[in-house]
């Protein structure tokens, strides 16, 4: 059942074109990646999902109600979660006070929000943190906070902006293990990603863009072998 539909979305800085007439769809509980080269306006198809940026054209439907330009809230209370490329905890608030920020735009009892934030942790495997500064954590595990964050607006799909960058191998299987747990709850993963080894094993569809413009769509089998993939990260290196 699609739950996320992009259509012929185009966004434009001025004259330079991010994105141009992009489609794809992400089903509900499913993990979608959206892949390729830098500059290829993944973050800007993001952005617009999200709610920071108005397409300059085509429709974003959310369980078929329109999003596009919707402001971040409204998406946010539409169902859509997103965590930042730059992972910004409040460095000097607890990691349960963290992800309390996220619950509290569904619950504004306090006590509620914070048994909502620890669960979450919980779900992410950082309960040890809930009464430590955010700012004592490693970065592998602020990204998770961030998703805990996210999760705590109980949202049908999290956007993930290259969540596992800059991770060592370890560190990387911990962040697919929570990916394939949100799937299991039933909530969608739209995934950019720049760590191909993370993002392929776990996708059930890739979405490949190259200078704005969508070049593939598929299984990570079928994409990894389409030669204008190939090229366009070939170009890329
Ligand atoms: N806010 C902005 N203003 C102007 N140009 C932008 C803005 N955001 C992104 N761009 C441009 O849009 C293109 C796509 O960028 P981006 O979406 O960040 O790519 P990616 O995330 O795939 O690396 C780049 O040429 C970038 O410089
Ligand atoms: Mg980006």
């Amino acid at each position: 059942m699609k739950l996320l539909e992009v259509k012929q979305v185009s966004k434009r800085f001025g004259g330079l074109t991010a994105n141009q007439d992009v489609s794809f769809d992400v089903d509900k509980g499913t993990v979608v990646g959206l892949i390729g080269p830098n500059g290829a306006g993944k973050t800007t198809m993001f952005n617009c999902v999200a709610g920071y940026f108005a397409p300059t054209e085509g429709s974003i439907l959310l369980g078929g109600r329109n999003i596009a330009g919707l402001p971040p809230e409204a998406c946010a209370r539409a169902g859509v979660a997103r965590t930042f490329q730059v992972a910004r905890s409040f460095t000097s608030m607890t990691a349960c006070e963290n992800v309390m920020t996220g619950a509290m735009l569904l619950q504004h009892n306090v006590a509620k929000a914070r048994a909502s934030a620890l669960q979450w942790l919980a779900f992410v495997n950082l309960q040890r943190f809930a009464d430590k500064p955010a700012g004592s954590m490693t970065i592998s595990e602020q990204r998770r906070l961030a998703v805990a964050r996210a999760l705590a607006i109980e949202p049908q799909i999290l956007l993930m902006d290259e969540v596992m960058a800059g991770l060592n191998p370890s560190e990387v299987r911990e962040a697919v293990d929570v990916v394939l747990k949100i799937r299991e709850r039933g909530i969608a993963c739209l995934i950019v990603e720049h760590v191909l080894e993370g993002i392929m094993p776990i996708a059930d569809k890739i979405v490949v863009l190259d200078r704005g413009v969508k070049i593939a769509e598929g299984t990570p089998q079928q994409v990894s072998s389409d030669p204008h993939v190939i090229s366009a990260y070939l170009g890329d290196e």
